[in-house]
């Protein structure tokens, strides 16, 4: 195994809208292809050069913003591995409609605990019907039924070939350190952030599409057709009082998630349109497809 890795400076890809680096942290002015000696961390983890914490970052929406850098510190990871990414935001924050939209372009698996909750509702499982109670009141349903139900989603012959998108787990302490037991390892961390009342109004307009799966908001997103229109359907727990329960369990559990992963985490302005917080998450997957690639080709050098 490798002693040592390779770290470098890259530039952050070009989103909607751009961070900047607190006037006390100034990014690197040039890139550079050292060796460190190794750390303990056995995966490719993207991080701000000067801190190591997206916490410094702060948000500026200057076109004339300078790009922070970050660097990538390849280890040993096989570059070639797939993919690997966890989609985490308050309900209704756009996880799902991102992960439409990640999927189409890398093929990723999409595991979407909340999917994997409800097809169990449908089915009338034992799970299903005592999930649905946790479910109804907003709150997380108990680790016994979820933990090892994406445990089992992840390790599919389809997940490990093509690589996951993680969607809504983990969202707990619990689930973040069960899923590092079982062995899956982010590469990135992606956190949606979206203002509180427009994730109520979110919830509120949006239907489903029962025969192709597709997320709609009546008015943000409103259905192609007549005939989509008339079949559309609308999930049971998104109504104005059970979205307020489900941000507050969100809000409870939240920072604890991030602080198992902070090295990896990206946030990424949701409130823009669906196109545009996907030109942001589509240039981070971007740039780390192309720092693997570096990575493969400087090792085999
Ligand atoms: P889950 O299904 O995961 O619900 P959630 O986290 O509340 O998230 P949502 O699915 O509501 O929203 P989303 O972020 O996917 O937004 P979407 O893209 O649809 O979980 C449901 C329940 O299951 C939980 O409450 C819990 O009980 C249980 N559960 C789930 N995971 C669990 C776990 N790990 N452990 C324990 N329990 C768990 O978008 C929302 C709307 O906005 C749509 O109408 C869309 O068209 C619209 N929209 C999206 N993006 C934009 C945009 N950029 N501009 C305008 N409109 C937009």
């Amino acid at each position: 195994m490798a002693s040592s890795v390779n770290f470098w400076t890259i530039p952050q890809p070009k989103p909607q809208s751009s961070y900047s680096y607190s006037s006390s942290l100034k990014p690197p002015l040039t890139s550079q292809l050292s060796l460190f000696p190794n750390s303990n961390n056995s995966i490719l983890s993207l991080r701000s050069h000067t801190s190591l914490s997206h916490s410094r970052l702060t948000k500026s929406h200057s076109p004339n913003a300078p790009p922070p850098h970050f660097m990538v510190m390849a280890s040993t990871k096989n570059p070639e591995e797939a993919l690997k990414i966890m989609i985490s935001g308050a309900p209704a924050s756009g996880k799902g409609t991102q992960c439409e939209l990640i999927t189409q372009k890398y093929g990723l698996v999409h595991v979407a605990a909340g999917d994997l909750l409800r097809a169990e509702v449908a089915a009338g499982s034992d799970n299903g019907r005592q999930a649905k109670e946790f479910m109804e009141k907003g709150q997380l349903v108990p680790d016994e039924i979820v933990v090892m139900m994406v445990k089992e989603r992840l390790s599919q012959p389809d997940s490990e070939e093509n690589g996951w998108l993680l969607d809504g787990y983990p969202r707990s302490l619990s689930q973040a350190t069960a899923l590092k037991k079982f062995g899956f390892e982010p590469d990135l961390f992606i956190l949606l952030e979206v203002p509180e009342d427009i994730l109520v109004e979110r919830v509120i307009g949006r239907r489903l599409d029962p025969v192709t799966g597709k997320i709609y908001h009546l008015k943000y997103s409103p259905p192609e057709t007549e005939e989509i229109a008339a079949r559309l359907t609308q999930r049971f727990d998104d109504t104005e009082e059970k979205v307020k329960l489900r941000l507050r369990t969100h809000h409870q559990n939240v920072e604890a998630v991030l602080s198992m992963f902070k090295d990896i985490t990206v946030k990424i302005d949701g409130n823009g349109s669906k196109e545009d917080v996907f030109a942001q998450i589509d240039g981070w997957l971007t740039k780390l497809l192309e720092q693997r690639k570096a990575t493969s080709e400087s090792l085999a050098a």
